[in-house]
């Protein structure tokens, strides 16, 4: 193990230069934005919900039933990923328009109307206005969820695309984390302090804007899309700190190639080709295992979960699953580019379905059984790392890594859609389903569990140490069963983008 980790930050160390770190650290503040915003409606639920009660005796002199109550919760929580939603679905446009750095730099307006609607929701007595506000942030959410892993997969070299791109998933939880320890009472959960917990968002928004006029353009995107050879060439040497960049250029002229050869990729297209049916069903899949598994329903819900387990300091067990989530992301960080995606994504899929039921298990026992919240609390713990392990950050640079640059947004946008649908009916109905199920609620999640992990097996293929190009061909050369492809052999080259060729 000492072994790995050191060759791991040995090939880290020769490889990543000051402009890429800073590129990747900026592109991700947009992350941490997204994880803040998940996290941070968790712990003051019940003071945020005192004031929306207290807006409504002002207004209709009478405290508000509790289904009211209820519908206004699920709906502030889960509104988030409608705007994230409808504002994924835009980013393959969006990206290729504006760019991905001036799409991100322009992104941030929505987190300044977001911000400032929930920061003075209470002020102006407006529950609406903090629902419209979670609805605003929300497509900032949906936006950078799309255009930071777009981003770092095309800066990255190769043999680093899985560590770096898993720093998208270590800056949400860091944002999880740092939403869930502000919001103790003691800090800003508190029933004045609250609108200043949502309002922060703005804060990493205003780094951002600082910081992204020193990143490049990502240089595949200059020199495949804008076919601007001069500053796709200038970026690749301020990323790289070489010089010679002319072999990197060789394996961006080959993928150019091959999508001018192509007809512009739209979605529709992503279903109707047969090259594309597959890698855009395999992202899709992939999406809702992430989100199917039932994680928001901790990450919303927790403090109210563990309430029920019996577990006596509830905010500081959320704060416990927010550290687990943190050290695990920490861990796949450095297994991904050793043991691969497909490896890690079906143990961590695996260890969630064995938490779900031992949860079960030990919520049903609860009445006859105290000590079984210990085991619940723990079996929510197992839960969150195993997720760390693989599927929270897999699925998010995996898609950038199945499609070449003409698909790839196209995919981004389809898959970010299906990322967000699922997490709003997580994020709406699990209270609904929980009252229903009651300690059951679990077992639903690992039925799908199950399901995910088989069609992982049977149908997911390595990605690991390959370029771009060579992931897309072996899709595009592949017999029907993708189980045919030469994916899983890892290739030899661990150079900048993988290069094989030089340019002439
Ligand atoms: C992933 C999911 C997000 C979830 C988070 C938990 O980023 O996309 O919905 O809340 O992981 O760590």
């Amino acid at each position: 193990m000492y072994v790995c980790v050191s060759v791991c930050v040995c090939v880290c160390v020769c490889t990543v230069t000051g402009t890429l770190a800073l590129s990747v650290f900026t592109a991700v503040l947009g992350s941490l934005q997204f994880g803040y915003n998940i996290g941070v409606i968790n712990a003051p639920q019940k003071i945020i919900e005192a004031d929306y009660n207290a807006t409504w005796v002002h207004r209709y002199g009478e405290p508000i039933s509790s289904r009211t109550l209820t519908t206004l919760w699920s709906l502030s929580v889960a509104i988030f990923s409608v705007g994230g939603m409808m504002s994924s679905f835009t980013v393959g446009v969006v990206s290729e328009w504006l760019g991905r750095r001036k799409a991100m730099l322009i992104n941030n307006m929505f987190a300044f109307i977001g911000g400032g609607l929930m920061g003075m929701a209470k002020l102006c007595r407006s529950f609406e206005m903090m629902i419209l506000g979670r609805f605003v942030i929300g497509a900032y959410c949906g936006l950078a969820s799309g255009l930071v892993p777009m981003y770092v997969g095309e800066i990255a070299p190769t043999s680093l695309r899985g560590a770096l791109g898993t720093l998208h998933q270590l800056a949400i939880v860091t944002g999880i984390l740092i939403a869930q320890i502000l919001g103790l009472e003691s800090l800003l959960g508190s029933e004045d302090l609250w609108p200043v917990l949502v309002g922060v968002t703005v804060l990493p928004t205003v780094l951002q804007m600082g910081l992204l006029p020193f990143c490049p353009e990502s240089p595949r995107f200059l020199y495949i899309i804008r076919c601007q050879e001069h500053h796709a060439k200038s970026g690749l040497r301020r990323l790289t700190g070489r010089q010679e960049v002319g072999d990197m250029l060789a394996e961006m002229k080959e993928e150019k190639r091959r999508m001018d050869m192509e007809r512009k990729v739209s979605i529709p297209e992503l279903f109707r080709s047969t090259m594309y049916r597959q890698p855009i069903a395999i992202a899709i899949l992939l999406q809702l295992s992430q989100q199917l598994s039932g994680i928001n329903a901790i990450f919303y819900y927790s403090t109210s979960i563990f309430q029920k387990a019996g577990v006596q300091s509830p905010v500081y067990a959320t704060i416990g699953a927010g550290v687990v989530n943190c050290a695990f992301t920490v861990v796949s960080l450095f297994l991904v580019e050793r043991m691969g995606r497909r490896t890690l994504h079906m143990l961590g899929l695996s260890g969630m379905c064995g938490c779900a039921v031992v949860m079960t298990v030990a919520l049903s026992l609860l009445d006859s059984v105290p000590w079984m919240s210990y085991i619940s609390m723990l079996a929510i713990f197992g839960f969150v790392a195993f997720f760390e392990v693989g599927p929270g950050p897999i699925p998010w640079f995996f898609v950038a890594e199945l499609f070449s640059q003409g698909p790839r947004p196209a995919a981004m946008a389809v898959a970010g859609f299906a990322n967000w649908t699922a997490n709003f009916i997580i994020g709406f109905g699990f209270q609904y389903v929980a009252e229903l199920c009651g300690p059951y609620v679990f077992l639903i999640f690992a039925a799908l569990l199950l399901f995910f992990l088989v069609f992982t097996f049977f149908r997911v293929p390595e990605t690991r140490g390959k370029t771009f190009d060579q992931i897309s061909s072996g899709f595009g050369h592949a017999s029907p069963d993708i189980m045919d492809m030469e994916l899983d052999k890892p290739s030899t080259e661990l150079d900048y983008l993988g290069a094989e060729g030089s340019l002439n």
